[in-house]
């Protein structure tokens, strides 16, 4: 075995050469890794001993894809084209022997291989457009070629992976060798091609799939009204798509030349930067400065949820999803049977759409204990309590369990806003006591907030990060306070857009803005979601609010007919003139002089505040990054990934540019408004949130 340099080795079996890449974690193509690449391949094709070669990777997975580390940056020769050049012109056949993921770039330099064989665990991918980009090595030109348009729209718009048994019945892959087996099932596989003197197929030259989809530009029309929605506001999957137009329209090398054009594009644009800051900050929120990586867990193998209402519901699915049994309590039967029923008819709503086995469905089901005794509670690992959001009784269910559960269970609040230390003082265990707050659907949502109390072990935490990745969430840890990172922040953008409503914009003009802006809803067509009424006591209510006179009107949102919008009977809003004129009647009583109020400030009055409010929170240390604020806000709320989250998009508006309206603003409107000293500070010291 020859080392052609620190990542890189070629070897010569038989009449076989293997290229062997080995740069961990997952063989991205680094500027080492394709030096190595090219200097191998050329030393095998000048080597007359070599008659066929073989490209394998050492480690947990083929290729993943270019170095996204690099982008940004200057480029460094040699580029990933002229690696593939060496490759596909290469007068020995060429096999790609595929394990774990050939993602992006990784299954780009497979596609310039001659032939290529996998495990059956093994996927492939080109999810390019998850960070904003799109395949630029010859995947949107050489993809189309094998597994026809349709599938290679999919493919690239969704970036999704499929498994080696799909991509062997599309043709991606030439075939499946045992698992395990896959250097022994690639050499095996080369020496095949050159008995039979197969010969050198280059996708490139590859027509008859392109071909059928010629003169047909109605697929792709129809592709994009089908996904308008999915794509809207994201700029990749369209110049996705237009690659692909061009690899149906132009020859192979005039279509490189529009994917690399496009790819420049994108690579150069904001949507990008902001996509692979969500891609590092996702990662990176794992990380816990005084919670090392080898912080021993402990093993949860069965969970307790208690309330079997909206949250505890879906809690407790994410569990029964992972293998891990669930008991659940509710304090009375009837709320119980309709808990466990609701869980069940997810189940089987999931199932119906084709992507649950009944069998499966029933697995779940069966992995569920429902109970009226909170002693059943006694050999979990993990209770998580989601009853109604008040402290006394919160207190109750904790002093009672500190009774129940067992000596090193871990003790947790699904609560939205309360204090977890003043929960954790009802028992005598305070640091087996954690906050894991779900967001609504629970088993839907990706964020977990984890909130770590003042007493809370650092066992415990790190237990509660590492489930957060066993039920497919992204966890991020965060400090006790009112509301935690999310609702806090959700808290400052809900008191401007109510406030700006008096003042002189409607709700719908405040949806709008925001709807625009990227995401799935604005605040008033969220409060018609999920109920005008939720916190609202009618024999409390005194007309105090806009919110209260509706509930008041029975207006109590989408469930009623009407609440800040009129539906009709499918749930379509209209702007609503009862409502308008009952928002200029309150204006009217409050003294509230109305004006004009344009787009740009709605805008600034709902996300300014939200960045400041962010920059307070680090500013105290209740979260430990900006970028993990950000994963919470793109993860729980929906903020568009394009725009990286508020603080991403805080800095790309300009700190600066913030901190002056802020003053503005809070000279004409009051404290609402303070800046936050951390963001003085930033500005003045002319830093970014990295820097805090
Ligand atoms: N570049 C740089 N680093 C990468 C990387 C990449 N393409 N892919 C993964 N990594 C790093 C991660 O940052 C992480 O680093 P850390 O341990 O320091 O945090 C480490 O590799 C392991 O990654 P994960 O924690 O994500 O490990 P998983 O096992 O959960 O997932 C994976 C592995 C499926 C490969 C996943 O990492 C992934 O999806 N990676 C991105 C793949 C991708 O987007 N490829 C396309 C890149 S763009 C491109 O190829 C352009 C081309 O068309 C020209
Ligand atoms: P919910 O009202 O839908 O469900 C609460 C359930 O708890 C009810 O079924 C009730 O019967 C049951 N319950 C009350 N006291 C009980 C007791 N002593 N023992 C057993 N069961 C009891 O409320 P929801 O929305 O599920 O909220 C639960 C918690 O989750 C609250 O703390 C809330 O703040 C929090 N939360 C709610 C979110 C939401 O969007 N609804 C989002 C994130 C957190």
């Amino acid at each position: 075995m020859a080392a052609i340099n620190a990542v890189t080795d070629l070897s010569v079996e038989g009449d076989i050469g293997v290229v062997t890449l080995d740069s961990p974690p997952v063989n991205a193509l680094s500027a080492l890794v394709r030096q190595g690449l090219k200097a191998a391949f050329e030393a095998a094709i000048a080597d007359p001993a070599v008659k066929a070669i073989v490209l394998i990777c050492a480690g947990r997975t083929f290729i993943a894809g270019a170095d996204i580390s690099e982008f940004g940056k200057p480029p460094v020769e040699p580029s990933l084209q002229a690696v593939q050049q060496v490759i596909e012109t290469s007068p020995k056949p060429v096999v790609a022997a595929i394990h774990g993921t050939a993602l992006g770039g990784g299954l780009e330099t497979a596609l310039v291989a001659h032939y290529r064989v996998a495990v059956p665990s093994a996927k492939a991918g080109l999810p390019e457009v998850n960070i904003g980009l799109l395949p630029g090595a010859g995947g949107t030109q050489r993809l189309p070629r094998i597994v026809g348009v349709e599938k290679a729209l999919e493919m690239v718009t969704s970036g999704q992976h499929v498994s080696a048994k799909a991509a062997l019945a599309m043709g991606l892959f030439d075939e499946l060798v045992e698992e395990g087996g896959l250097r022994e099932g690639a050499l095996a596989y080369a020496r095949t091609v050159l008995a039979e003197r197969r010969p050198l197929k280059k996708v490139r030259d590859l027509d008859a799939k392109v071909e059928a989809a010629r003169g047909r530009p109605e697929i792709f029309a129809e592709f994009r009204k089908a996904n308008a929605r999915k794509f809207r506001g994201f700029l990749a999957p369209e110049r996705n798509i237009q690659c692909i137009e061009a690899a149906v329209n132009l020859p192979f090398d005039e279509g490189l030349k529009v994917e690399h054009g496009l790819f420049l594009e994108l690579m150069a644009g904001s949507q990008s930067a902001a996509q692979r800051h969500v891609f590092f900050a996702e990662r990176q929120a794992a990380r816990i400065p005084d919670v090392p990586e080898d912080t021993p867990t402990l093993p949860i193998r069965k969970v307790g949820v208690i309330g079997a209402g909206t949250m505890g519901g879906g809690i407790a699915m994410n569990f029964l999803n992972a293998g891990v049994p669930v008991t659940i309590i509710e304090a009375k039967q009837e709320n119980l049977d309709r808990g466990v029923g609701v869980i069940r008819r997810n189940y089987e709503a999931t199932a119906k759409k084709g992507r649950l086995t009944e069998d499966e469905v029933e697995r779940r089901m069966g992995l569920l204990t429902p109970s009226l005794r909170l002693e059943d509670l006694a050999d979990c690992d993990l209770i998580i309590e989601a009853v109604f959001e008040l402290m006394a009784i919160k207190q109750e269910v904790f002093g009672r369990l500190d009774q129940i559960a067992k000596p090193g269970a871990i003790l947790a609040s699904n609560t939205s806003y309360l204090d977890i230390d003043v929960i954790a003082a009802a028992t005598g265990r305070p640091e087996s006591v954690i906050g894991l707050h779900f967001f609504s659907p629970a088993n839907v949502m990706r964020l977990l907030e984890v909130v770590r109390g003042a007493r809370t072990d650092k066992t415990v935490i790190a237990t509660a990060m590492r489930l957060g990745k066993t039920i497919g969430k992204v966890a991020v840890l965060v400090g006790n306070g009112h509301g935690f990172v999310g609702n806090r922040m959700l808290a400052e953008r809900q008191r401007e857009a109510q406030k700006l409503i008096l003042e002189g914009a409607m709700p719908w003009d405040v949806d709008r803005v925001l709807y625009d802006f990227g995401l799935p809803m604005g605040p008033f067509a969220m409060s018609d979601l999920a109920g005008l009424d939720i916190g609202w006591d009618p024999t409390q209510s005194s007309s105090s609010t806009v919110r209260e006179v509706l509930c008041e009107m029975d207006r109590r949102g989408q469930k009623t007919g009407a609440g800040f919008y009129d539906y009709d009977e499918n749930r379509v809003a209209r702007p609503s003139p009862i409502v308008e004129q009952v928002i200029l009647d309150f204006a009217a009583k409050a003294q509230i002089e109305r004006r004009r109020i344009d787009d740009q400030e709605i805008l600034e009055r709902c996300l300014y505040p939200m960045v400041n409010e962010g920059a307070r929170i680090l500013e105290e240390g209740k979260a430990i990054r900006a970028s993990d604020i950000d994963v919470v806000w793109i993860n729980g709320y929906g903020w568009p990934v394009y725009r990286g989250g508020p603080m991403f998009w805080g800095e790309l508006e300009g700190l600066g540019k913030i901190l002056e309206r802020m003053r503005q603003f809070q000279a004409a409107l009051g404290d609402d408004f303070k800046p936050s000293a951390l963001l003085e500070r930033l500005v003045t010291e002319g830093k970014g949130f990295k820097d805090a």
